[in-house]
């Protein structure tokens, strides 16, 4: 079976890293077909939009979208609907993406990166899956009016709906206890039940579903003591699931704990297992283009891609293993350079995990 893949580069530095993970997905020998598309800034320069028609059919032919990053500064002044973030909203929403996957891995080599003690996060080994099409972002009403009552009656005010129903519930569950079950078999509920109807509710659910899940042990915490304890002991927590707006948050701050933002992968996949893949980073366009950025995220985004699409786990260590061989061999991009390591570009790193998975290691 060939493994069909939409190869969406994107702008800043979206290009440079896309074309190593490429090259490390070469490396594997597995019978990969790839699609080609522009996307974001690239899109808009040659087709005036960031996710034209033709991107989106190329993506429909595969089974997976390898995704650079997109948002230079130079797309600033367009109007939103214009802008290249508005590419990655729409394939979420085009491909109904609502299970956002961001593991947090801290690699002993790079221990030093992170702003917190070693002994807090020394092996830190979390998974964070963030509920990505529902909630307050996309609830209605939303808008603005005239205050219809209360202390500030006939102000001008704003308002959102935060919302969720059952089914989109039940499948972030059902995800969440799946993939805790193939880990540490702990899987945290993160909600506001205590405020919150939409999330008392959530509560519900998550207890309901763990009923069919007897081998993951399940807990609930309140969004405001998550936030804490994933800086005071981040080492706690197995899988974290949580609705979009406090996973928005807490995947960011979870990201910081390893200190290194090259270093992150995420995924994003639907009912059927497509899912789009791409670095947890931006397009950087402050060092695109000068061959310094850190692919690893890309690449490690790829083994994640084999791993939940292609069910290739073997092939997903095989590029995992081999990522951190070459940190054991001290070499670093940049971003994660500390003295008494090797600084290396873009391409050399690239080429340093191809060269590691060829010698098998
Ligand atoms: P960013 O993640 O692009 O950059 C933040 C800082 O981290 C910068 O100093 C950058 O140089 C550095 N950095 C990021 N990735 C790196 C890598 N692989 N290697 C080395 N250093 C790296 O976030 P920022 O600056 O807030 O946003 C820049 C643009 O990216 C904005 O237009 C934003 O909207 C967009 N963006 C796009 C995302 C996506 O494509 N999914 C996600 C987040 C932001
Ligand atoms: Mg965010």
């Amino acid at each position: 079976m060939t493994l069909k893949i939409a190869v969406l580069p994107g702008d800043g530095i979206g290009t440079e890293i896309v074309t190593q993970a490429i090259a490390v997905l070469d490396a594997l020998s597995l019978p990969l077909e790839y699609g080609h598309a522009p996307v974001g800034g690239a899109a808009y320069e040659a087709h005036g939009h960031p996710l034209p028609e033709s991107t989106l059919e190329v993506c429909r032919k595969a089974d997976a979208i390898l995704f650079g990053a997109v948002g230079d500064w130079k797309y600033d002044s367009l109007e939103r609907k214009l802008r290249p973030e508005q590419a990655i909203l729409g394939l979420r929403k085009q491909f109904g993406l609502f299970a956002n996957f961001r593991p947090a891995i801290l690699y002993p080599e790079l221990a030093n990166a992170s702003s917190l003690k070693p002994e807090v996060v020394a092996g830190l080994d979390i998974l964070i899956i963030r509920e990505l099409t529902g909630d307050i972002y996309f609830g209605q009403p939303r808008g603005r009016r005239e205050s219809p009552d209360g202390e500030f009656a006939g102000a001008p005010e704003a308002f959102d709906t935060m919302r969720y129903s059952r089914p989109e519930v039940e499948r972030i569950a059902h995800v969440a206890f799946g993939a805790a079950r193939k880990r540490g078999k702990r899987l945290t509920s993160v909600d506001k039940a205590n405020v919150l109807e939409t999330f008392q509710f959530w509560k519900d659910i998550m207890i309901e579903v763990s009923a069919q899940y007897p081998d993951v042990a399940l807990d609930h915490m309140y969004v405001d003591n998550a936030a804490m304890q994933l800086v005071k002991a981040p080492k706690k927590f197995d899988v974290i699931v949580t609705g979009n707006m406090f996973g928005d948050i807490l995947s960011d701050e979870a990201a910081m704990l390893t200190g290194s933002i090259g270093m992150l992968p995420s995924a994003s996949l639907n009912a059927r297992n497509f899912g789009l893949y791409e670095p947890s980073h931006g397009s950087a366009p402050d060092i695109a283009g000068k061959g310094v950025a850190n692919p690893l995220a890309t690449i490690l985004s790829a083994a994640m891609m084999l791993r939940y699409t292609f069910n290739r786990p073997d092939a997903a260590d095989t590029i995992e293993s081999a990522v951190k061989s070459v940190l054991a061999q001290g070499l670093r991009t940049a971003d994660i350079f500390e003295a008494g390591t090797t600084k290396v570009g873009t391409a050399e790193m690239g080429a340093a995990v191809v060269s590691a998975i060829k010698a098998g290691k």
